[in-house]
């Protein structure tokens, strides 16, 4: 981001809004001696359940969740926070669809909307996905359906990048928004490592012809929808 006079004001707004006499005691035994448990943090794939399981949590309890502290105001930004290098706008549909060069037919009757925005410099890709029309189940041996293959119209090719799967917003439309910043995992081993592994996204603005978006259903295995981002 580039710093303008403006915004180096804006920030020292919100610098001397905020407390500076705030002190933390430290532990008996000093900041060293805690002992942190094995979170998410330690590489686990998913957050270990509480006691009980997920299901016997009760959200209306106290907690940082149910009473947040006030915010300070948060400052007044111009457009989005991230800047991005590169942005694609692919339409999918059931005709692109292929499994190895021969058409499949897709998924009859649904479509796709992806909306992609890369950051080379970052590594980082942004993405607002609608799915129309989907129908079945997710299916795709890496960790979701949702993915950015690479391979040429026509053809077919690795994932390189899996999206969360789109979830149902009403309306028969399937939504998934985020970002994502490498190193990347797609799920999928092929030749011993993960098809995402030393993925860049500058690869895909070197060449955005060359990749795809899709998602799989178990009634369309080799693809729902699919298009090209260039
Ligand atoms: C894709 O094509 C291969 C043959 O090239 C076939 O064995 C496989 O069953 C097909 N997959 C699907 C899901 O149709």
């Amino acid at each position: 981001m580039r710093f303008t006079a403006a915004t180096l004001a804006t920030l020292a707004v919100v610098a001397s809004a905020l407390p500076t006499d705030v002190h933390y005691e430290a532990p008996k035994g000093g900041w060293e001696s805690v002992d942190y448990p094995e979170g998410t943090g330690a590489n686990l794939h998913e957050y270990p359940p509480p006691p009980g399981g997920w299901a016997s949590v009760d959200y209306s309890k106290t907690g940082a969740g149910a009473a947040p502290a006030k915010c300070p105001e948060a400052p007044k930004m111009a457009g989005s926070p991230f800047t991005f290098t590169s942005y694609y706008e692919v339409k999918a549909v059931p005709g692109e669809v292929v499994n190895g060069t021969t058409p499949t037919g897709g998924l009859a009757g649904a479509s796709g909307l992806f909306k992609i925005g890369l950051n080379s410099e970052l590594n980082l890709i942004c993405y607002n996905i609608e799915i129309y029309g989907f129908r079945g189940e997710y299916s795709s041996p890496a960790a979701t359906a949702t993915h950015i293959h690479e391979a040429a119209k026509g053809a077919s090719g690795p994932p390189r990048i899996a999206f969360p799967n789109p979830v149902d917003v009403g309306n028969d439309v399937r939504r998934s928004v985020g970002c994502q910043q490498g190193p990347f995992k797609t799920g999928l081993m092929a030749n011993g490592q993960d098809t995402a592994t030393g993925f860049h996204v500058s690869q895909i603005e070197k060449n955005p012809a060359g990749f795809f978006a899709d998602t799989h259903s178990s009634l369309a295995v080799p693809g729902a929808v699919r298009g090209q981002l260039a």
